[in-house]
């Protein structure tokens, strides 16, 4: 009997340290069971009492069930402490506060810009179009004139997906004026802001995407003429009315004459140059219709593409065209 009872008080301590130390409800049900649970330690010294020889049995039980009861009452009362906490306010709210404001968002300075040149090119009739930027090399190339060993076909300029067979990531918009020539027939009057890819290193001045925007002018007698005023029209608007431009005879295979358009303005001028390339153009090459199946004898037209980011470079004074995909907001709260 000796034994048995000097078990008794070091287990209830034991047990009366665990439940104590339980620190909220899951872990003193834990607590529980290890003790008084059908396979606890307590339960398993009850469960002794019958094999005591019957003279020692009563005292002995007497004292192990008042140790059981006084566990009960601790699990019980640490229990309504730790549902009381529980379900205690956690502080007391003040409804007259002012609230917390919220940090009003901005467009980003592409989008800014891009929206700009949608609006100047709108009030000259032209609407948005769009094409994909997972491409085939038939739109991105072929259907433009540039030949299969063209060196804008280059696996170092182009992202080749393969998979479908013969699909890339178009690298530059004018994909799109195809795209949108073997849907409709003439005229078409079409500008198409959309994202490219190349690839290259980012670095200062190049990133492995970036942004352009396409121009796309067909109908009857269509001239160098219109182009160049449409591209005054547009780069004043942007750039400021200060603005001139310059046409630079260049070679595109989609177009015949082509042109690189400079333009110098204040802006430039900031930027320590007279002069600053910014834009590619032309009068669209009769292989181009034909391969749409618009008739070279009857339509003529024109086209341009510029990079979007090099225009907010240019406006902004922004240096590297890494701080657009960065996502800094001390960046982009500037604009
Ligand atoms: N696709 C050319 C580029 O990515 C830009 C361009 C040049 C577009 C002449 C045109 C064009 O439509 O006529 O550099």
């Amino acid at each position: 009997m000796a034994g048995f009872v000097d078990e008794i008080e070091p287990l209830k301590a034991a047990a009366l340290a665990e439940l104590q130390a339980a620190a909220d409800v899951s872990a003193l049900e834990q607590a529980r069971t290890l003790f008084l649970g059908s396979n606890g330690r307590f339960t398993a010294l009850m469960k002794r009492l019958g094999s005591l020889p019957k003279e020692e049995r009563p005292a002995a039980g007497k004292a192990v069930n008042a140790a059981k009861a006084a566990l009960e009452a601790a699990l019980e009362a640490r229990r309504g402490d730790l549902e009381g906490r529980a379900a205690q306010p956690r502080e007391a709210l003040d409804f007259t506060m002012p609230g917390r404001r919220r940090a009003l968002g901005r467009q980003h300075p592409l989008t800014q810009t891009t929206e700009d040149i949608v609006r100047s090119f709108r009030k000259l009739g032209f609407v948005v179009a769009d094409g994909p930027e997972v491409e085939d090399d038939y739109h991105c190339f072929d259907a433009l004139n540039t030949p299969p060993d063209h060196p804008a076909r280059d696996t170092q300029d182009t992202f080749y997906l393969g998979v479908p067979a013969r699909s890339l990531l178009r690298t530059h918009t004018s994909s799109v004026q195809i795209r949108v020539m073997e849907k409709q027939p003439p005229p078409v009057r079409i500008l198409v802001p959309g994202r490219v890819y190349r690839r290259d290193n980012a670095d200062a001045t190049h990133n492995p995407t970036f942004h352009q925007v396409e121009g796309l002018y067909v109908d009857r007698d269509v001239t160098v003429g219109d182009l160049k005023g449409t591209v005054e029209f547009v780069f004043r608007e942007l750039m400021g009315s200060e603005t001139q431009i310059r046409f630079r005879p260049h070679y595109f295979s989609y177009t015949e004459p082509s042109f690189e358009i400079d333009f110098s303005s204040p802006l430039t001028r900031r930027m320590g140059k007279q002069w600053l390339e910014i834009a590619g153009c032309g009068l669209v090459h009769p292989q181009v219709f034909e391969n749409v199946g618009y008739d070279p004898e009857v339509w003529t037209g024109w086209a341009f593409g510029f990079g979007i980011e090099r225009i907010a470079m240019i406006r902004y004074g922004i240096s590297d065209i890494r701080l657009f995909y960065e996502n800094d907001t001390r960046f982009l709260r500037q604009f």
